[in-house]
């Protein structure tokens, strides 16, 4: 029996309060409005930016410039989850991009395809993100969650840890259904930002010298990019020896624990490579790493892309060290335009030139949500999936 146009009542990891454990909660997600997609979810990451809405630790440090202003950080009761994948239930009136029993990507990070940075083809950032997607609501000001007669709100515009999800029809990526659903969800988030940043932020090019900094989902994605782009040479920097094994399968060619030195890390690193690495890519979200990472530059355009998220704090800039010729730059999603360049990721993963395996560590169920963030927090999964089992529609 078709579900369009009722309220489907499923099953939905909550968070009640700040900091706290979700709990599983059986909620009601009502149809989509125009303009928006109603998503059967298959399969979710976890991910930092989850336990950043959760711990409500992005605050806008820039409030211009900020993509996450609004009531959805610390507005509780609501639904996180951002890296998913699914199938289309239903649509709302004047969606034209998608139609039920599609394979698709919420995304994040919209394209409206009409605005400003859509009609700029070096810019990734659609206006929308600010504008409609990060408010905790639709764009009409109202949730389409309930859970025991509250109000929930939407997290991201994508509420992946629900059974069932709706966002806008700018924000699906349509994609193809031979697709992995429980393996490119991570190309919703994790895995598009590492790689990205460094195919079209660094632009690594064939036989150069590259430094990874942290080895972790963002970092190892990273690291395949660079190998995918040709990269002769790639050195993977952690703390946590632990990384090193893995990171060797997915091409780094030598691995640098900062522990083990007493100099700083990009002295270290420019010893080893004759001046400098031509790109550097810092994953840590740590700020004297992203320090480091422009340091271990050589001079005359190496590239440092910053990827990590930092909460706080700033990075200064040696002038002398921009003028010799180094690149700073940043990379926001990998700066992929989701709604064009997702589905030919997920094409690139079904022709088995990406490999997204070794990102996952751990298939859980739903239930097992607070497990997967303390995995996470314990530097002990690259990626955790919850792969949903729809008990109800
Ligand atoms: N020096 C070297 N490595 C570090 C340092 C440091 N000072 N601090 C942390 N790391 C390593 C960790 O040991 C870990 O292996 O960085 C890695 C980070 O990996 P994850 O925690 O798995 O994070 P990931 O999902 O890859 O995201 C990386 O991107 O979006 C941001 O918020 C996210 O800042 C995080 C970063
Ligand atoms: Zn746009």
């Amino acid at each position: 029996m078709s579900t369009a146009g009722k309220v489907i009542t499923c099953r939905a990891a909550v968070a009640w309060e700040a900091g706290k454990p979700l709990s599983i909660e059986e909620i009601e997600v009502a149809p989509p409005k125009a303009h928006e997609v109603r998503i059967k979810i298959v399969a979710t990451g976890v991910c930092h930016t989850d336990a950043y809405g959760l711990r409500c630790i992005l605050e806008p440090i820039d409030k211009d410039d900020f993509p996450f202003p609004g009531v959805n950080l610390g507005t509780f009761p609501m639904i996180l989850g951002h890296e998913g994948a699914g199938i289309v239930e239903s649509t709302g009136e004047g969606v034209t991009n998608v139609e039920p029993g599609d394979a698709v990507i919420p995304l994040w990070l919209p394209q409206c395809g009409k605005c400003k940075s859509c009609l700029d083809p070096n810019n990734n950032i659609c206006k929308m993100l600010r504008e409609n997607q990060m408010l905790g609501l639709m764009p009409d000001k109202t949730s389409r969650f309930t859970c025991k007669g509250k109000q929930v709100f939407h997290y991201m515009g994508t509420s992946t840890f629900s059974e069932y999800t709706v966002v806008m029809d700018i924000s699906v990526a349509k994609i193809d259904s031979a697709a992995p659903l429980n393996k490119v969800c991570l190309l919703g988030c994790g895995f598009s930002t590492g790689y990205g940043a460094a195919i079209n932020s660094a632009k690594v090019k064939p036989l150069s010298t590259c430094a990874v900094f942290g080895l972790g989902g963002v970092g190892l994605s990273a690291v395949l990019g660079c190998k995918n782009a040709g990269a002769s040479r790639i050195i993977g920097v952690d703390i946590n020896k632990d990384k090193f094994e893995k990171a060797k399968r997915f091409g780094v060619t030598e691995c640098i624990n900062p522990k083990d030195h007493s100099k700083p890390i990009h002295e270290v690193l420019r010893e080893k490579t004759d001046g400098g690495v031509n790109f550097a890519i810092e994953c840590t979200g740590n700020i004297d790493i992203m320090q480091s990472a422009l340091e271990c530059c050589q001079t005359g355009g190496g590239t440092c892309v910053i990827v990590g998220g930092a909460a706080a704090g700033a990075i200064s800039v040696k002038p002398f060290h921009l003028l010799l010729g180094r690149i700073l730059k940043g990379s926001f999603f990998g700066g992929w335009k989701g709604v064009d360049d997702i589905p030919k990721l997920v094409n690139e993963c079904i022709a088995k030139k990406i490999s997204l395996e070794n990102l996952v560590s751990f298939t859980l169920p739903l239930e097992k949500v607070n497990e997967a963030f303390e995995l996470m927090d314990a530097g002990k999964s690259v990626r955790t999936v919850l792969v949903h089992q729809h008990h109800q529609n």
